[in-house]
């Protein structure tokens, strides 16, 4: 029987972590890595362990907690690299090593001098140390789709042979044309004499926006492992998007007759997760995942919708775990009703959490007629999965409007201490962002200011990210509220205690 079961392999915490501005503590990896294990990936790529002790930390504390996935670790290859990514994962349930050398002649030349020969030799050596510890190995080609494919099926057979059961074929610099790519995967299918011995991966980046058509043309010729992050993130342009392959092969089935373990109901969660705790935000007009992804602006597509709504919706976003506008909750509702719906909604907080969202969830309804799914996530994700806070908002009161000079007076606990600051600016945010920098004497620079809309209508949540840079740390905020001058200073503060918790 043919095989059309799709590994999808997340590599979030690893690729994803090495976007620019990012940096997870351990917290934030431990709630990305349970997050990602409901979700349904079957290998988490948790990190690259021989990079620094924070790294090893963070991959030893993953491999302990989730027993429902496959738990691997970056290595060069060599024998240091390997030695330290086994010592991190080992714990694990069936834990994977995951070596990786380049065999493009560029990487070749400029980068490792050495001659494919030696490159043949070191990645078969690499494997078959690894094997010493385990059997489930994996090795990557870097490069290789730049990578002479008469080469690189010699490596393939090489390391299979040396014990690597998974073969990854990587775009890493996102080269690839869907075609082009799929005909490389058919080669590689045709002339590797053992490659039914290992799963054939793949590993794109976006740099022509093209990672995930080059993965489903990967896909349908022979590749059954697919490397991906949540939102697209990593290297550069980031990675294949996770959500944009599992909802292609689920809405195109006819076409993409595969199967993956991913419980798609947990989509938009995750992306709000690792949006929060990452920092990035995630562009309005995203494919699945973006603000606009369901949104109808045109009057003949609304009405379409509403008399049918697959005139005009091609998913249904209720699969993506959306409310699609469904009230919730209102002014009303208990706490019992909250957290009801918080379970609901994949939510597992302690009774304490639960307090801390409800005053903010009473708080909100009072201003807001409405809650929906997606406020109550923008709530979680401020109180629960934010980092210490060195600062936090204790007053804010701005005097804006034409004829008047715009003004702000700020109150922020300092590590407890209560401090107040007022300043004028070129409106009430310039000003309240001036009277929060010189109450925390902060050098940091403001490089980009961005407000979206949480849900429709102008009583929503406005949700604001900053970036801000402090000499070579560049850090990002968030924050939430139907007052964006109040939602701006949240996210400033939630910057600003990045850069604090960093130091
Ligand atoms: O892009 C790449 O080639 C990688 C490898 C380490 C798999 O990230
Ligand atoms: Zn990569």
């Amino acid at each position: 029987m043919e095989n059309n079961r799709i590994i999808i392999f997340d590599t979030t915490l690893r690729d994803g972590e090495q976007s620019p501005g990012v940096s997870l503590n351990m917290e934030d990896k431990i709630q990305i890595g349970r997050q990602l294990e409901k979700l349904g990936v079957d290998v988490l790529e948790a990190g690259f362990p021989v990079a620094s002790p924070g790294d090893f930390k963070g991959v030893q504390l993953l491999a302990t907690e989730l027993k429902n996935l496959q738990v691997t670790a970056l290595a060069r290859a060599t024998k240091k690299d390997i030695d330290t990514a086994w010592e991190a994962i080992k714990k694990g349930a069936n834990p994977r090593i995951h070596t990786f050398l380049a065999t493009s002649d560029i990487h070749l030349k400029y980068k490792l001098r050495k001659t494919r020969e030696e490159v043949l030799e070191m990645a078969a050596e690499a494997v078959k140390y690894a094997s010493g510890y385990t059997s489930n190995i994996e090795f990557s080609a870097e490069d290789a789709s730049r990578t002479d494919l008469d080469f690189l099926c010699k490596v393939f057979e090489k390391v299979i042979d040396a014990g690597a059961t998974t073969v990854n074929f990587p775009d890493t610099v996102g080269y690839a044309i869907p075609w082009d790519f799929g005909r490389m995967v058919r080669y590689i299918m045709e002339n590797t004499p053992n490659i039914h011995k290992a799963v054939l991966s793949v590993h794109c980046h976006n740099d022509l926006g093209l990672a995930t058509a080059n993965v489903l043309s990967a896909v349908k010729e022979g590749a059954r492992q697919v490397e991906c992050t949540v939102n697209g993130i990593g290297e550069r342009a980031g990675n294949t998007a996770m959500e944009e392959v599992v909802m292609a092969i689920r809405t195109r089935h006819d076409c993409l007759p595969y199967e993956t373990g991913i419980n798609t109901r947990h989509i938009s969660s995750t992306s709000r997760m690792v949006s929060t705790l990452t920092g990035m935000p995630v562009q309005p007009n995203k494919a699945i995942v973006g603000a606009n992804a369901f949104a109808h602006e045109s009057g003949i597509h609304q009405d379409g919708v509403l008399k049918e709504r697959t005139t005009y919706e091609i998913m249904d976003p209720k699969d993506i775990g959306l409310s699609h506008g469904r009230l919730v909750l209102g002014k009303h509702s208990g706490r019992h009703a909250m957290k009801a719906k918080l379970e609901e909604m994949g939510y597992d907080l302690s009774e304490q959490e639960i307090d801390r969202v409800f005053i903010r969830f009473k708080a909100l309804a009072d201003k807001k007629k409405e809650i929906f799914p997606e406020d109550l996530e923008a709530i979680v994700a401020e109180e629960i999965l934010r980092i210490p806070e060195t600062y936090k908002l204790t007053y804010l009161h701005v005097a804006g409007g034409s004829g008047i000079r715009p003004t702000a007076t700020v109150g922020i606990a300092i590590e407890g201490e209560e401090r107040i600051g007022v300043s004028i600016g070129a409106g009430p945010i310039d000003a309240a962002f001036k009277a929060v920098a010189k109450l925390i004497e902060t050098k940091s620079k403001l490089l980009r200011f961005t407000v979206n809309s949480i849900t429709g209508g102008t009583d929503a949540q406005g949700e604001v990210t900053v970036r801000l840079q402090e000499g070579d740390r560049v850090v990002i905020g968030q924050g939430a509220d139907p007052d964006i001058i109040t939602a701006s200073v949240r996210a400033y503060l939630n910057a600003l205690n990045r850069l604090a918790y960093k130091k």
